[in-house]
């Protein structure tokens, strides 16, 4: 059984998402250990707590940096005996100290289909504004392994959702979480707790 911890840092729907997943028994191999948090009183943490899983809670603005940060998120996640970590609406960028630490073994979900709308500054809200912004036909979202470069490591699984002509960022990023992100992001958990993702020369295979 592999230790799944879950990295947040708002409202926790893709948490919530891996929770109920595992309870109906879809995924395999692993199980949710422990949810850390980069904020105090976020309703993520209400999800963990609801559904029995350990919480910590490590907020960013008491480190000064980046890096003072990611020394002490890599101290727990070592002690946790993490073997997978999945970054779900964790709005925080790592240093390579845990990159490095856990290569093809943190998972991130975007909301948006790399490599467009993505890299520093696209989280959350912002990135469906840029979407509807640039007024493309299509969105969606990304399952992709992290390394040391901003939402550039390999691409696992991906989703598409239309974009229509009405749509404000919030309605379009409830359409790609309900479609794509809370169903995607449990699969490509189960898929790495089961060995079934490959990797070779970077890119990322299913089986
Ligand atoms: C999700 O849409 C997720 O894809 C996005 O933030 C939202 C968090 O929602 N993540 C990023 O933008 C990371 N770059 P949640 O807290 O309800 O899961």
């Amino acid at each position: 059984m592999k230790n799944i911890v879950v990295l947040v840092s708002g409202g926790g729907t893709n948490l919530q998402a891996l929770i109920d997943a595992e309870r109906r028994g879809e995924i395999n191999g692993g199980k949710i250990t422990c949810v850390i948090s980069s904020k105090e009183g976020v309703f993520a943490l209400e999800r963990a707590e609801k559904a029995g899983i350990p919480t910590v809670v490590l907020p960013r603005k008491e480190y000064a940096d980046k890096v003072s940060y990611s020394v002490a998120l890599l101290a727990e996640l070592q002690r946790q005996k993490a073997d997978l970590i999945v970054l779900a609406g964790f709005m925080t960028i790592l240093d390579s100290c845990v990159t490095k630490a856990y290569p093809f073994r943190i998972i991130n979900v975007h909301p948006a289909l790399i490599p467009a709308f993505c890299g520093d500054g696209f989280y959350g809200l912002k990135v469906h504004e840029k979407v509807l912004e640039y007024g493309v036909k299509v969105s969606g979202a990304t399952i992709h392994f992290v390394n040391e470069f901003t939402d550039a490591g390999a691409v696992i699984l991906q989703g598409v959702v239309e974009v229509l002509n009405d749509d404000t960022p919030e309605v379009l990023q409830k359409r790609i979480m309900e479609n794509v992100e809370w169903k995607l992001l449990p699969k490509a958990v189960s898929l790495f707790c089961e060995d079934r993702i490959t990797i070779k020369d970077g890119k990322a295979y299913v089986d």
